[in-house]
């Protein structure tokens, strides 16, 4: 038998795979054979012991925690694993996991020892979603189950994102690819790329349109714990200490504004609010603002003034009434100005209505140059260009 540094080259790389069976979700364990650095994705809080256990039972050293995305149905142990094992932690630049050292890109890698998990984004289930790609194994989280996939009804989900990230970024793996999805509810473990591709019945042989319809049919139930988990994921599931619990509160209007609309709300508890669906986002900038500087996704577009010569949206009223939905709105704009004019009407229409703090630019610094003093984008919120 052969022995020494190279025997593992015998042997096919596999994750370790781990089950959490109150949420049904599975962790990974990925490792290089012989430095044994290792990396876990999608770890569970209620699961750390087993986690750190299994570390030692391997001789592995924790050197990277991973998200496929901001989750719903369990809190992460990242934040405790950074913590307790030192391990680095990295989430989707699009999930608002302000926490995470490192938010990946489309295309960025993490290497432990010699071993390199490549992220892929794969938006739908929500618009942050990613998968990780080792090997030949994929990591789809909830983007791709076995034989389903994720809901797309909340997080900023969408149906249609969600079928081009299933039909264009995981089918255009090799067939052979390895399938690790990051729930199974019927004892399974793994799956293919081809088996998936001709068998799943959500979307093998759907067209988009048939995939969007079967989607938007489902009336799934509310995850039983998605107002304590998605807060808690949105910091790596550590809670927040003395100054974050004063960001995430609402803030009264102040001086001239008071009791004029609902209150002020910093850019992150607005997201908090928008990705557990208890608020909409409605952004009241120029059609031409949205285009040009970037806009969040799911939030809807309802000017509070339009070019030319910025008069005001005779529909603003009716638009923000529909777009609110019995909903309560968090509202956008480029600096938290127009935000607050639009705030304080719809609260006269009896709505509900926050205006979010620093706007989508935040205020000009020194030189004039807005982007560097706050706002959506400053604080690495998920947003877009055309
Ligand atoms: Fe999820």
């Amino acid at each position: 038998m052969m022995v020494g540094p190279v025997s593992h080259l015998r042997f096919p790389m596999k994750p370790i795979q781990l089950f959490d069976p109150a949420s049904s979700t599975y962790t990974y364990v990925l490792f290089d054979q012989l430095s044994r650095d290792a990396l876990l994705i999608d770890p569970v809080d209620e699961q750390i012991d087993r986690d750190l256990a299994t570390l030692r039972e391997y001789g592995l050293k924790l050197v990277w925690t991973v998200e496929t995305h901001a989750h719903a149905d369990h809190i992460t142990s990242a934040g405790r694993l950074a913590e307790l094992a030192g391990a680095k932690t990295a989430a989707p630049l699009g999930c608002g996991i302000g926490t995470a050292g490192v938010q990946l890109q489309d295309g960025d890698t993490l290497k432990f020892g010699g071993e390199v998990l490549k992220a892929l984004h794969t938006p739908g289930h929500t618009a942050g979603s990613m998968s990780f790609l080792w090997r030949n194994h994929v990591f789809t989280g909830d983007t791709l189950l076995i034989n389903g996939c994720g809901r797309t009804d909340f997080q900023s989900g969408s149906a249609e994102a969600l079928y081009r990230s299933l039909t264009q970024v995981l089918f255009a793996l090799p067939d052979d690819t390895i399938v690790w999805p990051g729930h199974d509810y019927q004892g399974r473990s793994c799956s293919s790329i081809g088996r998936e591709k001709t068998t799943n019945t959500r979307v093998a042989g759907k067209t988009e349109a048939e995939f969007v319809a079967l989607m938007n049919s489902l009336n799934l139930p509310r995850p039983r714990r998605i107002d304590e988990a998605v807060p808690a994921n949105l910091t790596s599931g550590l809670r927040h200490d003395a100054d974050g619990a004063l960001q995430m509160q609402p803030l009264p209007p102040s001086g001239a504004h008071q009791g004029t609309y609902a209150g002020d709300v910093s850019p992150e508890l607005a997201w908090r609010w928008v990705q557990s669906g208890e608020a909409v986002m409605v952004d009241v900038r120029t059609d031409a603002e949205r285009e040009w500087v970037g806009f969040v996704p799911g939030a809807v577009p309802v000017a509070w003034k339009q070019w030319p010569g910025m008069a005001l949206n005779p529909a603003f009223d009716q638009q923000v009434r529909e777009a609110a939905g019995g909903k309560k709105l968090v509202l956008l704009c480029r600096s938290g100005v127009r935000s607050v004019a639009a705030a304080k009407r719809a609260t006269e229409l009896g709505l509900e209505a926050y205006n979010i703090l620093e706007g989508f630019e935040g205020d000009p610094d020194a030189d004039a140059h807005r982007g560097r003093k706050g706002g959506w984008r400053f604080r690495e919120l998920p947003w877009r260009q055309n």
